[in-house]
């Protein structure tokens, strides 16, 4: 094959990157905290493949939700099956719910899972095609307890990573029953509002009605204002289960808002939904998050790019979203299995930590720096090096330097305790320098023996 243009074929495709080894450090930090507060929450974690069959998120999500119609990574393999990268990790956990036959397990099924999803969406702020999403899900289980809970841990998760202030934003969907009336009432409002929405919304008023309010194009965010609101049709158990999450976010003081348009992009949805907002420093993000849109429909002039640009900005960005999904395994399965869930996006959650200098993590600095001068000190000290790791002593080295001052240079920058110096001389006679990296002294000792002087003077400083 030949190579058209080297430079390009030496970057990674469009929406994607890589995660270099500090920024790796964040998201570890992230994914540790979460994983450390789902599982004394009663999670269990899994994984499933980054593959799935096409025809599963077709069935699930809606044919005509953007993630189906426009942003899935589908192919075929050799042997002719219908693959997609997987979108989201919802519908991959209620595959394995099915396939392993976990509704035979202590209900209800808790599980949670990280890794990467695939959206072949318009790279921009905060959206990436391949982007990182710690999930949990409770499977099996229909009580507004569990909405709040999930809530409730990822309140945890954000506060305890030294987000100070995050709004939920929560709404109802209610049911299938009273869903409908409310269905009608849209169609009917929209049909008047025609003229004043945007072509993708002419559609979807025929297709998918519900994501009317979901669009993000200007026009259509200020029809939306006046249209009406699912809280006004649900049905008794819908309002006394939306009740019941909203007690629970009170209890556990958790700041919410009831955001009465909020939909959320994917079908499989019924009663409660959420998303979760990190709060806008008062200088820097003043939008609503009802505005909260970076989407665009129809053709822009320059200028306009450019505002919507700034405005993409300056726009809070979902840390986590999720909600309830009573219908979906009837859609995928024989059984009724009630669920509810949600995602926190990791590649968010880092951006807004760094941006605002939050490091959720330390660096521990090693009590042991190894500097070696010469090959046969080289050799010595790799002996040295792992006597010391095995002891569980932190030690640093660099193995591939020589100079004694850029080590001891090196050693000072992690902040090691001691730095352990074997040059020709030390090689020879079997010893080894320690330097107190604080007061500067230095004593000679057996490398022998150096392990237990090493564990004396720690013991005593
Ligand atoms: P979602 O709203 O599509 O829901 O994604 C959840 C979170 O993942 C978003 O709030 C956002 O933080 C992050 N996210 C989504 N798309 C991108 C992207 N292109 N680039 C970067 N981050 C992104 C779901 O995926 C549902 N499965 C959540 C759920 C679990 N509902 C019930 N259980």
């Amino acid at each position: 094959m030949k190579i058209k243009n080297k430079k390009e074929l030496l970057q990674t495709p469009k929406g994607m990157r890589d995660i270099l080894p500090h920024d790796l450090l964040y998201w570890k930090a992230v994914e540790t905290k979460a994983e450390d507060i789902a599982r004394s929450y009663g999670f269990k974690p899994i994984r499933t493949p980054h593959v799935e069959k096409a025809e599963l998120f077709g069935l699930t999500l809606g044919e005509t939700s953007d993630i189906v119609e426009k942003q899935m990574y589908a192919f075929k393999t050799r042997g002719g099956d219908a693959l997609v990268l997987r979108p989201e990790g919802t519908v991959p956990m209620m595959r394995a719910y099915f396939e392993h036959g976990m509704h035979t397990w202590p209900q209800p099924v808790m599980l949670y899972y990280s890794g990467s999803f695939f959206r072949h969406e318009n790279p921009q702020r905060g959206r990436w095609r391949e982007f990182g999403q710690f999930g949990v899900e409770i499977m099996g289980e229909e009580s507004g307890l569990s909405d709040a809970y999930i809530i409730h841990v990822f309140a945890l998760i954000l506060q305890e990573l030294g987000f100070k202030k995050f709004t939920v934003h929560v709404n109802t969907l209610g049911d299938k029953e009273c869903r409908g009336e409310f269905r009608k009432e849209l169609v009917a409002y929209y049909r008047r509002k025609v003229n004043s929405i945007c072509r993708d919304c002419k559609r979807r008023l025929k297709e998918n009605p519900l994501r009317l309010l979901d669009c993000k194009n200007p026009m259509c965010v200020e029809v939306r204002a006046d249209a009406p609101q699912m809280m006004s049709y649900a049905c008794l158990s819908c309002r006394a289960h939306f009740k019941l999450v909203l007690e629970f976010l009170d209890d556990f003081e958790i700041p919410y808002k009831i955001a009465p348009h909020l939909v959320r992009g994917l079908d499989y949805y019924s009663r409660t939904v959420f998303e979760i907002f990190a709060d806008a420093d008062a200088d820097t993000k003043k939008e609503k998050a009802d505005d909260a849109s970076t989407e665009t429909g129809g053709e822009k002039t320059e200028p306009q790019k450019e505002k919507e640009k700034e405005k993409e900005n300056a726009a809070p960005i979902a840390l986590a979203a999720g909600g309830r999904y009573d219908y979906l395994a009837e859609v995928m399965g024989d059984r009724k299995v009630p669920g509810v869930g949600g995602a926190l996006g990791l590649d968010r959650i880092v951006d807004e930590l760094k941006e605002r200098k939050i490091v959720p993590f330390k660096e521990k600095a090693p009590a042991v720096f190894l500097v070696q001068i010469g090959a046969q000190a080289k050799r010595k000290s790799l002996v040295l090096f792992e006597q010391l790791r095995k002891s569980r002593f932190g030690v640093a080295q660099s193995f591939s330097r020589d100079n004694l001052r850029t080590q001891l240079d090196l050693a000072n920058k992690l902040g090691a305790a001691y730095a352990l110096i074997i040059g020709q001389k030390e090689a020879l006679d079997g010893t080894v320098i320690v330097r107190d990296m604080g007061s500067g002294t230095q004593e000679s000792v057996y490398q022998k023996k150096v392990l237990d002087h090493l564990k004396k003077k720690m013991k005593n400083s």
